[in-house]
């Protein structure tokens, strides 16, 4: 039988989509203008941290027992959000830093030169690539919460092996 969704899932679910759909827009700032690349920018950054405020508890557990009694796979998790979070922030404060739009509105101009706009664009390469490796890592996750979200029928779990199932069991496989 289908599972209920817990409005947890659904909070994590949406979230996280716009959190991507927007990740997609602000790496296209020729595509959407400069006005929409710097406002949706700093509007990600909030979002980024409801995003990791909800995942707290997960973040404290895994920073507990990250040498200890821990799989490889949150271990690696772990180092992939790090890196992720890093990038984030060093493209977040270069983007303030270089900013044509949002910050002048308020007078502000910081110091603008082409090493911040390089760091901009050298942090961007690798959070793609990191979210890339996020999203594979996830990927059962996401696959299956899209599909229960949006209502499509659970896929039937494939059959055991022949060799796996008792000799006296007559297992039917569906096809
Ligand atoms: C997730 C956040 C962000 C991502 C992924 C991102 C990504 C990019 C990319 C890929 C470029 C194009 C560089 C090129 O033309 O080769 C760019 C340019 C730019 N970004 Fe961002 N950015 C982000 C946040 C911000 C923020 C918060 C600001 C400022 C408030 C900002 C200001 C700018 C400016 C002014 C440029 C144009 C630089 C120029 O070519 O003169 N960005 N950004």
């Amino acid at each position: 039988m289908r599972q209920k969704l817990s409005s947890r899932t659904i909070i994590n679910f949406v979230l996280d989509s716009i959190i991507f759909l927007a990740f997609l827009a602000t790496t296209a700032p020729r595509l959407t203008g400069l006005a929409i690349h710097e406002w949706l920018s700093i509007a990600f950054g909030a979002a980024i941290i409801t995003h990791l405020l909800l995942h707290w508890n997960w973040i404290v557990q895994v920073a507990r027992r990250f040498f200890g009694k821990v799989t490889w796979a949150s271990r690696v998790n772990y180092l992939l959000n790090t890196v992720l979070f890093i990038s984030l922030t060093v493209i977040i404060f270069t983007g303030l830093m270089i900013s044509e739009v949002a910050l002048p509105l308020f007078g502000i101009r910081l110091g603008r030169n082409a090493l911040w706009l390089l760091l901009h664009r050298e942090a961007t390469d690798v959070m793609v690539l990191t979210l890339g490796l996020h999203m594979a890592l996830h990927w059962r996750w996401i696959v299956n919460t899209t599909g229960r979200v949006l209502g499509f029928p659970s896929r039937p779990r494939p059959a055991a092996p022949a060799a796996l199932v008792s000799s006296s069991s007559t297992t039917e496989v569906s096809s």
